[in-house]
């Protein structure tokens, strides 16, 4: 059994889970009945109201950590201390040299409630708001797909020399968080960008990133199924980025929870064989880009062969791929003749 971090003794609540009272194992007194909706830290009351968990006024940070490893297991220390820090606002470094330092019963409180929120395997970034991509912070919530690190491979390639000119107009189709179209925006200003998705609400979360990351003037926004929103800029782009869902429908449910139960599923799916979306793309992309204009996509294990293969089909030139750090090709990258 977990102990609560400010526990000495054993209790159990109604629900099986140890009920914290104060530092030495003593109950504490003042239990009150809240008429409020249920929310991580509180439990539901006999009554049917919501009856706050008594928390203790003041508990260390060793305390808590300990608890907090407890609770995730030993593998997810590093996780604990990133959780307690940021509840915290201090760097984690700091906390070693805080260890007897004490918490207030909110920090304690949100603490606990995203600690609940990570052992049932909610992914740390939606947990904390943010993701790190490009060594720029983004904010993400379960609107959108949580950015991965092999996707500033197209970043990079972007930004290699396969485009000469200064003034470049972008389309980043299924643009998600903004994560593309943000980085590519905030490392060459003369670019501007048309991204597309057919989530509104990962669009909301996308203009949120640009406000935040001062690009929101290069950067328009618009709703819709692939290359539809950009009708009246046909043969106007110079590049088409891209990273649509690739997972073929019959692996999604084999997924980790983390992914399958959280993250949009629209971000997911690719469809039967998983290249339905970036299949009709190659197709679409060809009368948005402007005469030798650039496709560049993200592709999932296994692609490889069939998206070139198209691609040179349809009449790119110049098709290459990239490995990511797994050695699984990962980009695709073609330019239109
Ligand atoms: C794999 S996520 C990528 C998000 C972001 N570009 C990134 O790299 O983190 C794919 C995005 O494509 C969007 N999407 C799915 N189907 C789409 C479609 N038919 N047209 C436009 N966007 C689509 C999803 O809503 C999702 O935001």
């Amino acid at each position: 059994m977990i102990m609560e971090p400010w526990e000495s003794s054993s209790r159990l609540g109604a629900s099986g889970r140890t009920l914290p009272g104060r530092a030495g194992g003593k109950m504490p007194s003042g239990i009150t009945g809240f008429p409020r909706p249920a929310r991580p830290g509180w439990v539901p009351a006999p009554s049917g109201h919501v009856m706050r968990r008594t928390l203790p006024r003041l508990v260390t940070l060793s305390a808590l950590l300990k608890w907090g490893v407890e609770r995730l297991g030993g593998m997810k220390r590093l996780e604990v201390e990133v959780l307690l820090s940021e509840c915290l606002g201090c760097n984690r470094s700091l906390l070693a040299l805080e260890l007897e330092k004490e918490v207030t019963a909110d920090h304690l409180e949100q603490f606990v409630g995203w600690i609940d929120r990570r052992a049932q395997g909610e992914p740390m970034a939606y947990i904390r708001g943010k993701k790190e991509f490009w060594s720029l912070d983004f904010y993400v919530d379960r609107r959108v797909l949580i950015p991965r690190p092999e996707t500033e491979l197209l970043v990079e390639q972007a930004l290699s020399s396969m485009i000469k000119s200064e003034a470049v107009n972008v389309a980043d189709i299924g643009t998600g968080s903004g994560v593309l179209g943000i980085a590519l925006a905030k490392e060459r200003k003369g670019w501007n960008f048309v991204a597309v998705d057919s989530s509104k609400e990962a669009l909301e979360v996308a203009a949120q990133n640009a406000q935040s990351h001062g690009v929101a003037d290069r950067i328009e926004f618009r709703e819709g199924d692939l290359c539809a929103p950009l009708q009246n800029r046909r043969g106007n782009f110079d590049l088409v980025v891209a990273n649509l869902p690739y997972i073929p429908r019959s692996d999604l449910e084999g997924l980790s929870v983390d992914v399958k139960n959280y993250e949009p599923l629209q971000a997911l799916d690719g469809g039967a064989d998983g290249l339905e979306l970036i299949f009709r793309l190659v197709q679409e992309a060809r009368s948005c880009l402007q005469s030798r204009g650039w496709l560049l996509l993200e592709i999932g294990l296994g692609q490889v062969s069939v998206v070139i293969g198209r691609m040179k089909q349809l009449g790119f030139r110049e098709v290459h791929s990239r490995e990511d750090l797994q050695g699984i090709p990962r980009i695709v990258w073609g330019q239109i003749v």
